[in-house]
């Protein structure tokens, strides 16, 4: 959600601006632009659209000479996407100017304010609220001027600032939206996140809230809000520049869940594995077992299809360790005023880990004493750098919006905790645990097995590239399944879909279907099976056509769905992860055969860093 770049050095600036936001177009946008500084003027290009449009504007860059410069991808939030809503903002002389990832909350007062002074604003946004502060503040020192903007803004913001005056340097301070620096070759550059700056660097230094830095062609200097120098350490980024590339596939969501299978073996043993001597280790929890004995009950907080993999690590953290779970939407948790017990932990789910309002109901599981774990794919990302411990996932860079293997890796970060609380908590002894072990092994070979069979859903599919509306139905973990099949449909196909618990049916969404409408129906619970071929027997006697899936060996399904798709037998806590691959394939084909843009749907971006 919104990308911002940022180059200092010997090269040109503007094609390593556009790259750099090529790089972050999974975030999701409708419009971007540019600025570069010639030494004599600050010139800026922007458009609503693609980047092609941007790219084509500039003749790649070749218009905006000029070896410095910002750029931004919009989401739009404030003021609809238009070429004058798109960053970067000038202040009035056009001496400064800004790029802007987040929400200047308190922008309506502040605009109100600059205008009573004589300010004029061109746009409809927040942010060109900072251009003008920026320009009230400045008398000649950039850190003064930034450090005021930061006093008097309310909000979330990672922001890039050229000054005019100051030719051979650029400005970037950040509070709750992700701002990353690096060195390049010749020079210095910014951006909002790791794939962008991959190609010059693996070292990148992470800026922390309310930190300013200050980048020359040789220098990178940070800041604190009381205008003091920091000293701060380099992370190594570990991903390599082809795992953020496509690599052949037609789109970064089929590369990705192709990826699947190493993207859970990676979770289950990364560098230091997780099961070591046939038990479970997971020593970045820092719990004794005692700790884990003592715990009375969970929160497991995320959102999106991370908040889907926390509706089943609920079913399974509390079916094996008999542990009591409450799984809550990170953006309902943060205002419910939750009750926080003693002895309880949360546990924040995130690939991306600058969820907003993850990271806020993070923030008050903390402040009210809560030891905090989070389960994130984004190395050294906030909510990682936030929670007391963090459980890696290990699926790598993750670029396409919809996401999969990401989601893959969390099932698996959450089939492990159960696992070892199950055990030390004594609701598993040896036996169990070595049977549970073998299964999860086995996984990434069966999800493999399930991805090669994929023209046989992608012919099933092309027959739906019509629908109007599709339901997904299950119980237990399989209603878990059908949260997040239903959302992988309706998020990269625009069909309309929805996903219930098969025994709510009743209740009123059966007077929804119609002759031929698709119903998915997920089977995978012994105990809930019979139950589930009930409901399936009524949707069909209403007209339904059913699409199920299920267990190997269940063939008699045959005899009541139209289709059946079967997946391997594992232990049932760990269906979700094989039985998503159909859906997550079907989802992927409807797009397809519709024409969609698969890897950037309309209106959605990948890191949702407002709320
Ligand atoms: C967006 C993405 C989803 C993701 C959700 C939560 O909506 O498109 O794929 O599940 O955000 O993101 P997070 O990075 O916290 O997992």
């Amino acid at each position: 959600m919104c990308g911002i770049v940022g180059y200092i050095g010997e090269s040109q600036a503007a094609p390593i601006l556009l790259e750099g936001l090529a790089k972050l177009e999974y975030r999701g946008y409708d419009s971007a632009g540019i600025a570069v500084y010639d030494g004599t003027k600050i010139n800026m290009m922007k458009s609503v659209g693609r980047l092609k449009v941007l790219n084509e504007l500039t003749h790649d860059g070749e218009t905006l000479p000029g070896c410095l410069g910002i750029g931004h991808t919009r989401w739009a939030t404030h003021g609809s996407p238009t070429d004058v809503n798109a960053h970067p903002h000038f202040n009035m002389d056009e001496s400064i100017t800004v790029v802007h990832n987040g929400i200047i909350e308190n922008y309506i007062k502040l605009r109100r304010r600059l205008e009573s002074r004589g300010y004029e604003f061109v746009s409809e946004t927040d942010t060109e609220v900072v251009a003008h502060l920026l320009d009230y503040y400045y008398k000649g020192n950039p850190i003064e001027a930034i450090t005021k903007v930061m006093h008097r803004v309310e909000g979330s913001y990672a922001l890039g600032i050229l000054f005019k005056q100051h030719p051979d340097e650029i400005f970037a301070v950040r509070k709750d939206s992700p701002l990353i620096v690096g060195h390049t070759s010749d020079g210095n550059i910014l951006a909002s996140d790791v794939p962008a700056v991959l190609k010059y660097t693996r070292t990148v230094y992470f800026i922390e809230n309310e930190e300013i830095v200050r980048l020359s062609k040789t220098n990178m200097k940070f800041y604190n809000v009381d205008e003091e120098e920091l000293t701060k350490e380099p992370t190594t980024i570990e991903w390599d520049v082809a795992a953020a590339e496509k690599g052949g596939y037609e789109h970064y969501m089929l590369k990705e869940m192709y990826e699947q299978p190493k993207a859970v073996r990676d979770t289950i043993s990364p560098a230091n594995p997780r099961i070591k001597d046939n038990k479970i280790e997971i020593e970045e929890l820092n719990m004794t077992d005692e700790e884990i004995r003592a715990i009375k009950k969970l929160y497991i907080i995320a959102c999106g299809s991370a908040y889907h993999a926390g509706v089943t690590g609920k079913y399974v953290l509390e079916g094996l360790a008999r542990i009591p779970v409450e799984v809550d939407l990170a953006s309902e948790f943060r205002y419910r005023d939750p009750i926080y017990e003693e002895n309880t932990m949360a546990i924040v789910i995130s690939q991306s880990g600058e969820t907003a309002d993850s990271l806020a109901a993070l923030r008050d599981a903390k402040a009210h004493n809560v030891k905090v774990l989070g389960i994130v794919n984004v190395v050294g990302s906030s909510i990682a750098r936030e929670a007391e411990s963090v459980m890696y996932t290990w699926a790598g860079p993750e670029i396409a919006v919809a996401t999969t293997k990401a989601y893959s890796a969390q099932l698996i970060a959450l089939y492990l905790l159960a696992m070892k609380f199950a055990y030390v908590r004594g609701q598993i002894d040896d036996a169990q645990l070595q049977e549970l072990i073998k299964d999860l092994q086995r996984l990434p070979d069966q999800i493999e097995l399930l991805l090669n069979n994929k023209e046989k859903i992608q012919r099933f599919a092309n027959r739906y590239l019509a629908s109007k509306d599709v339901f997904f139905i299950g119980r237990g973990i399989d209603y878990a399944i059908s949260l997040e099949g239903s959302l992988k449909l309706k998020e990269i196909s625009y069909i309309h879909s929805e996903a219930y618990a098969a025994g709510e049916l009743k209740h009123g969404t059966i007077s929804l279907i119609e002759e031929g409408t698709l119903v998915a129906a997920v089977l995978t619970q012994d105990t809930l099976y019979k139950k589930m071929i009930s409901n399936i027997v009524e949707v069909r006697t209403r007209g339904a056509f059913v699409l199920a899936v299920t267990n190997e060996g269940n063939t008699e399904v045959e005899k009541t769905a139209d289709y059946v798709i079967y997946i391997p037998q594992t232990n049932s806590y760990f269906t979700n992860s094989l039985a998503i691959i159909p859906l997550q394939l079907f989802g992927y084909y409807v797009s397809l055969g519709k024409g969609c843009d698969i890897d950037k749907p309309r209106n959605l971006a990948k890191s949702v860093t407002v709320e």
